[in-house]
C-alpha cells in the first residue's frame, strides 16, 4: 500500500500561498508516498493548475450531497472534479461541530463524491469528554458504521482518525492509544468490506508535525496523516512527507 500525506489548509490561503506548492514540488519532485493538498475552494482550480504534471494531488474540504441545484454557498463533488480535484475531505470534526453534520449526511456526501469519481477522505474521532468516559472505540466505531457507505473500496475511500481534542492543540494521543483505534478501524473495515479493506488507507490526524511524524508512522495500521497547521508551509509538510517515505 502506498501511504498518503494529506494536507488540509482549512480556511487559510490566498494567491500568495501557491508559492508553497512550488517549493513543495521542488523539494519532493518524486515523493515515495502519495501527497494530497486540500486548499480552500477558492484556490482549488489555481492550485490544481499549479500542481499539474507533479506528483501532488488536490482536493476539496467538503462537498454537498446533491450534484447541483439551489444550495447557496455550497459546492458539489462534480465541481471539485471540474476544478482538478481528485479527493474530498468529508465529515471533518469542524464540519460536524460548526455545521451540525451527522453520520447520515457524511454518508450521503461520500456517495456523491464517488459518483463524481472522487476519493472520499472520511473523518472520524472522539471528543475529550468521550475519551475520558472510555467511549473512544464505541464512538469511532459508530461514526465509521454510519458515515462510510456500502461499497467502500481501497480506491474510493480513505479513513482519517482525528481525535477532536488533538486537532490544532499540540496534544497527541499516546502511540498505544493511536494504535488501538487504528487496529479497531482496520478490523471493522475488513469485517464489513472484506480483504480489499486491508488496502484502505487509515490516516492519523491531530497535531502531526515533522518532530512527531516518524514515531506516529511507525504505529501499525497508520497509513499516513491528515495534517492541518503543519501543511501550510512547504518546509513543515516536507518534513512529514520525508518521515512517511522512511516509514
Ligand atoms: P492539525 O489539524 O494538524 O492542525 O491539528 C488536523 C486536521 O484537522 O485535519
Amino acid at each position: 500500500m502506498r501511504k498518503l500525506a494529506a494536507g488540509n489548509w482549512k480556511m487559510n490561503g490566498v494567491e500568495n500561498s501557491l508559492a508553497e506548492i512550488d517549493a513543495l514540488i521542488a523539494a519532493h519532485p518524486a515523493p515515495g508516498c502519495d501527497v494530497l493538498i486540500c486548499p480552500p475552494a477558492t484556490l482549488l482550480s489555481r492550485l490544481s493548475d499549479r500542481a499539474s504534471g507533479s506528483a501532488i494531488a488536490t482536493g476539496g474540504q467538503d462537498c454537498h450531497q446533491n450534484a447541483s441545484g439551489a444550495h447557496t454557498g455550497d459546492i458539489s463533488a462534480g465541481m471539485i472534479a471540474d476544478a482538478g480535484g481528485s479527493h474530498v475531505i468529508l465529515g471533518h470534526s469542524e464540519r460536524r461541530a460548526d455545521h451540525g453534520e451527522s453520520d447520515a449526511l457524511v454518508n450521503a456526501k461520500s456517495l456523491a463524491a464517488w459518483t463524481a469519481g472522487l476519493t472520499a477522505v472520511i473523518c472520524v474521532g472522539e471528543t475529550l469528554a468521550e475519551r475520558e468516559a472510555g467511549q473512544t472505540i464505541a464512538i469511532v466505531g459508530g461514526q465509521l458504521a454510519g458515515s462510510v457507505p456500502d461499497g467502500a473500496t481501497s480506491a474510493n475511500t480513505v479513513i482519517a482518525y482525528e481525535p477532536v481534542w488533538a486537532i490544532g492543540t499540540g496534544k497527541v494521543p499516546t502511540l498505544e492509544e493511536i494504535g488501538a483505534v487504528h487496529d479497531d478501524i482496520r478490523a471493522r473495515l475488513t469485517a464489513r468490506f472484506g480483504e480489499d479493506a486491508n488496502g484502505i488507507r487509515i490516516l492519523y490526524g491531530g497535531s502531526v508535525k515533522p518532530s512527531n511524524a516518524a514515531e506516529i508512522f511507525a504505529v501499525p495500521n497508520v497509513d499516513g496523516a491528515l495534517v492541518g497547521g503543519a501543511s501550510l508551509k512547504a518546509a513543515d509538510f516536507g518534513g512529514i512527507i520525508a518521515a512517511l517515505e522512511q516509514a
